[in-house]
């Protein structure tokens, strides 16, 4: 009997196991009712009197070293088996990286909010155009440099696409399909063959705005941009309008804001003048209305057109515009904190 006993503490001594289900049969096969240590338990009855305390004490011992060999074999497979998930429950997690959101796209959702409160709703059109939506129905002559390959990227000539050079291209297309009252913006990617520099790309971004109602006066545009201008860049700003040309507008004048930077003293960023020029804008010309089936003897609107490039410079100082489209990391993520 004290064979078995030590044949048995020598087998339980070299038990191994690797997960949690291998210990759980070894439990099985030595300690439950039926296990071979259980078993001995029976024996014991038979020993001879003389024998029992020997014997009694040595199965007591082998009980204790088992039970004690399969919790420890018990507590390893737990460990391993969460080593084996990739976990480790104990640790701190480590930060979230946040991205950041484009300056370009930071501004253009500020100049939409802007006009949103103001009741205007976005409208889109196509980056691919023609040039009726681009240039004739917008109250460009025949012959107008705009047309020329020099400033516009012509995918086919006759009849001609093109890549839209502005974004006055969606006011016609919704002048085309919706009746008035139209009280729409525009943001989107226009095109022009221009030679990459600081101050120049072949595409930047645009923001349109068109107000078509019965009754809206150039009045109606001022007050309009005056609370655009403040809202932007603080209630201070002040606006000035300087008389322009654009073929689609009549009245049409270019909006200077108050620069914002030396607020109005005068500094290098406005070359001393303190002002800055933000926007184009006018009344939409009556045969702008007319070419897109709304009459002008009943209607007239107001419409406005702004680089979201030249906002952001004039927010963040960004004064090299392939900055915006280098995907430079660090530039990027000085705008962290801006949203
Ligand atoms: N389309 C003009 C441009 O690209 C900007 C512009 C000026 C838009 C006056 C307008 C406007 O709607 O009324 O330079």
């Amino acid at each position: 009997m004290l064979d078995k006993i030590n044949r048995l503490k020598e087998e339980i001594a070299a038990l191994t196991a690797s997960d949690a289900a291998a210990v759980e049969a070894l439990r099985i096969k030595y300690l439950s009712k039926k296990g071979s240590v259980s078993l001995l338990f029976n024996d014991f009855r038979e020993v001879a009197p003389q024998d029992k305390k020997a014997i009694g004490q040595a199965l007591n011992e082998l009980k204790t070293m088992a039970t004690e060999k399969i919790n420890s074999l018990r507590e390893s497979t737990e460990t391993t088996d969460a080593a084996t998930d990739g976990l480790d429950l104990t640790r701190t997690a480590s930060p979230i990286a946040l991205g950041t959101r484009h300056p370009l796209s930071i501004v253009r959702e500020e100049i939409i909010a802007i006009f949103r409160r103001l009741g205007f709703t976005i409208a889109e059109g196509p980056e691919i155009e023609d040039d009726w939506h681009v240039f004739s129905s917008l109250n460009f002559a025949p012959d107008h440099p705009a047309r020329d390959m020099q400033d516009t990227f012509f995918i086919n000539r006759e009849p001609d696409v093109l890549l839209r050079t502005h974004t006055s291209s969606v006011q016609s297309r919704v002048m085309e399909r919706q009746k008035p009252p139209i009280r729409i913006i525009c943001p989107g990617r226009v095109y022009r063959n221009e030679a990459i520099s600081a101050r120049a790309h072949c595409f930047f971004h645009q923001v349109e705005a068109l107000y078509v109602d019965k009754n809206v006066s150039f009045a109606d545009l001022k007050q309009t941009l005056l609370y655009f201008a403040q809202e932007m860049f603080g209630p201070e700003t002040q606006i000035r309008l300087r008389p322009s040309y654009f073929p689609f507008t009549e009245p049409s004048a270019e909006m200077d804001i108050s620069c914002n930077l030396c607020g109005g003293k005068g500094c290098s960023f406005c070359k001393g003048t303190g002002w800055v020029e933000i926007l184009g804008c006018g009344m939409v010309d009556p045969n702008v209305l007319e070419a897109c089936g709304i009459d002008p003897n009943v209607y007239s609107g107001f419409a406005l057109g702004m680089g979201v490039e030249r906002i952001t410079n004039l927010k963040y100082q960004v004064k090299d515009l392939r900055m915006f489209s280098e995907n430079d990391q660090r530039f990027l993520e000085e705008f962290q904190a801006a949203h």
